[in-house]
């Protein structure tokens, strides 16, 4: 079986920071969101991997990847020169696929499951394409299917009258079948090629899709909030690993190599705290995570994700809470007094507050 991780897209709802960075390299707890997605494939025994990228950060994904060798497998990337949809990006990895089946995994969805036991069903029940699929509370808002005889029977795209609470994530088990349906596809109103239509006509013509319903939590980190609810849900199951001596530290704690933090600040977990980091006068709060190479002074921190060599220096104790601060970013004290501060900063930002 071979692996496609989606890296296209245009990003817009979690723009400003996807102007600059591609979203499923912004990292959370240590990794890129794309590479929980290559972890859980390479569990399941894939080793052959293609990586669709798109126009923003394409160079940026192939310098993370490379050709595989860190993670013991091969990643070929295959480029996507517009965003016009998923059934398109997969498209185009038909060579890639040859006579294989496949898995597709959109690298900004993250999940609490792993592949491996819907890997068997898929094979071992000969199945044209296997789903994931949420429990979801408002499943107009998704691709919805109708489930009878543990087989997909329909599949709709964000009905008026859901038949079930059921949608499809963004993995799909899938065989070389799927490239037939993909080119009778014409663009649907947003302009993109769906891969849902795909699966509806490959149902129409008697194929076979089986689901599992996705144990423990999943998300689709496309948006600012279910962005840091990911990184939440990520630091809920942190491993503790840090000095039990400590007494200025409690709860779930990850600090990396190099990194120095002083006897002023107090830090409660869960919070992950890269390599190289500098920490003074500080208070990291819970569902924080740091990445590498930051300097932090007098800043109170919660519920945030902070990139890699950012700088934030707020001499009066202001709380950082809710707020994505892309890579090298620098946030100084300015004349506010404002004492609570969101802020969603693309890579580069300088900013006094
Ligand atoms: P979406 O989140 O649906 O689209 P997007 O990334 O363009 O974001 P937005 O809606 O905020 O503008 O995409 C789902 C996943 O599929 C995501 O990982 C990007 C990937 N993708 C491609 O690789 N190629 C494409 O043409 C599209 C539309 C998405």
């Amino acid at each position: 079986m071979k692996g496609i991780i989606l890296h296209g897209g245009s990003g817009t709802r979690l723009r400003p920071i996807t102007y600059s960075d591609v979203k499923q390299l912004l990292t959370i707890a240590g990794k890129p969101t794309s590479e929980y997605a290559l972890l859980d494939m390479l569990r399941t025994g894939i080793r052959e991997v293609a990586i669709v990228i798109g126009n923003v950060g394409a160079e940026e994904v192939k310098r993370y990847y490379g050709d595989g060798s860190r993670w013991n497998c091969s990643i070929r990337y295959i480029y996507q020169e517009k965003p016009l949809g998923i059934a398109h990006a997969i498209g185009l990895c038909r060579n890639f696929v040859g006579d294989d089946r496949f898995v597709v995994y959109l690298g900004d969805n993250v999940m609490q499951d792993h592949l491996d036991e819907s890997r068997k069903e898929f094979e071992e029940g000969k199945y044209d394409a296997y789903l994931m699929l949420v429990n979801v509370r408002n499943p107009e808002k998704f691709g919805v299917c109708e489930i009878s005889d543990n087989r997909i029977i329909s599949l709709e795209e964000k009905p008026k009258n859901p038949k079930s609470n059921l949608a499809v994530s963004g993995i799909y088990f899938l065989t070389p079948l799927v490239f037939r349906y993909i080119d009778m596809l014409k663009p649907s109103g947003r302009g993109e090629y769906e891969i849902m239509e795909a699966l509806q006509l490959l149902l129409e013509k008697g194929g076979k899709i089986g689901y599992r319903i996705i144990r423990g939590w999943f998300k689709d980190t496309g948006t600012v909030r279910d962005f840091l609810e990911c990184n939440r849900l990520i630091l809920e199951n942190l491993e503790d690993d840090s000095d039990p001596s400590m007494l200025n530290y409690s709860g779930r704690i990850h600090i990396g190599s190099n990194t120095k933090i002083d006897g002023n600040t107090k830090i409660l977990g869960p919070c992950f705290i890269g390599d190289n980091v500098d920490i003074q006068d500080s208070y990291i709060g819970p569902y924080t995570t740091i990445g590498n190479d930051c300097r932090i002074r007098g800043t109170e921190i919660e519920n945030s994700v902070i990139m890699d060599h950012c700088s934030i220096d707020f001499l009066d104790g202001r709380i950082i809470f809710e707020s994505i601060i892309g890579p090298n970013c620098t946030i100084s004290s300015g004349y506010s007094k404002t004492r609570r501060t969101s802020i969603i900063a693309g890579r580069d930002s300088r900013m006094d507050i």
